[in-house]
């Protein structure tokens, strides 16, 4: 944590800091138009041209971390019964997608029917393959007593991710993954185990606990960035330029109305979460506040539901990866070779198909490649 003269943030705060660009974070992927935590709602982020996509991550009952947001899969899927009694075999049974065209009848589409469930590691297997620049928000549900951050850490080491951010500074707006929650105990036990992954704290209320925070801009060091609700934004709108006067950014969430969009991408946040990517972006790019389609590399044309990597996850123990870490922010795709495990053939159901593994590697390549 910076040290600073308690007069610095207000000061800083009313002449205004320069802030960094603003980031739209897709709210369970593009949530209002696609069933949620689901490949087609990631896949339409892409598309929407998001900076960030999120994951609210739960651990299965082998360990795996998969995304969904509530405790049990009775709202989004076919099935009832908490996440974290069935393994992950058992929970790719279910239906994630049909509840959306029943609840959605005018946004149905035939294609949303038989949605699998996403495990984390094939979140960003997929994206990160789309698009190397790919930046991931991550958010603690339940920390099944410690092992879902030992967990992510053991995911993150082994895939590389643990530092791609700028760690001198600013890591926020650069790491590949960022953690966030409601309980602070999980970003303790984060910075604990690795200090190199961003931690940004969820809350909705002004309490004995935030509302010191909201006022001077502070709070524990292992607090990196906060994501106050839009209601608390609107209430504390100083605590904007506090906390980035202090060196921390602010994302908030969830807002999917553009007005309130602009409302407060005006009051300065430099994140905001929502289920239309596509109002954001629009809001965003009229103010011209946001990153460059350059920063962000999110490609004009790529393959829906991940042909290859869908269903190829069966443990937390992982397959091999389909790219590698820079070193910086983003990653780079490997050339494909035979000890690969990566399938192909468009399938998205994880068995593989025929395509040559070379054909597959410039088809990869050129994919990754491509910029809008
Ligand atoms: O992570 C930001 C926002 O998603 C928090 O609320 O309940 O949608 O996870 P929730
Ligand atoms: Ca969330």
């Amino acid at each position: 944590m910076r040290s600073y003269s308690p007069f610095l943030p207000l000061l800083a705060a009313l002449a205004l800091p320069a802030q960094a660009a603003q980031i739209a974070i897709s709210h369970r992927g593009a949530s209002a138009y696609a069933p949620e935590h689901t490949f087609a709602a990631y896949d339409l982020a892409i598309e929407q041209d998001t900076d960030m996509l999120e994951c609210d991550l739960i651990l299965t009952k082998d360990e795996v971390p998969v995304c969904i947001h509530d405790e049990t899969i009775d709202r989004t899927s076919d099935g009832t019964g908490r996440v974290d009694s069935f393994t992950l075999a058992e929970l790719r049974q279910f239906d994630f997608g049909s509840w959306f065209n029943t609840s959605n009848p005018t946004l149905a589409k035939p294609e949303y029917a038989g949605a699998r469930i996403v495990p984390f590691e094939e979140q960003l297997d997929c994206y990160l393959r789309i698009n190397p620049k790919m930046r991931f928000h991550v958010e603690t549900k339940d920390s099944a007593g410690g092992r879902a951050e030992q967990v992510m850490v053991e995911l993150l080491t082994r895939k590389g991710l643990i530092a791609t951010g700028d760690v001198a500074g600013g890591n926020v707006q650069s790491s590949t993954v960022v953690l966030q929650s409601f309980d602070a105990g999980s970003l303790e036990r984060m910075r604990a185990l690795t200090p190199s992954i961003p931690t940004g704290f969820l809350f909705a209320v002004p309490d004995q606990t935030t509302l010191p925070w909201l006022l001077t801009g502070n709070g524990p060091d292992y607090i990196d960035f906060y994501i106050p609700n839009s209601a608390l934004v609107l209430a504390y709108p100083l605590s904007v330029p506090l906390f980035q006067a202090a060196g921390h950014d602010v994302h908030t969430w969830t807002v999917n109305d553009s007005q309130q969009m602009n409302l407060l991408l005006n009051l300065g946040v430099d994140g905001i979460f929502t289920n239309n990517t596509d109002l954001l972006r629009s809001a965003i790019s009229a103010r011209g506040t946001g990153t460059t389609p350059e920063q962000r590399g999110n490609p004009a044309r790529f393959t829906r539901g991940c042909p290859g990597i869908a269903g190829r996850v069966t443990s937390n123990k992982g397959p091999g990866d389909v790219w590698e870490p820079t070193g910086t922010r983003g990653v780079q795709l490997k050339a494909a070779s035979a000890g690969d495990e990566m399938g192909g053939g468009g399938t998205g159901d994880g068995k593989g198909g025929s395509l040559p593994l070379s054909l597959l590697a410039a088809l990869l390549v050129a994919a990754g490649l491509r910029r809008r």
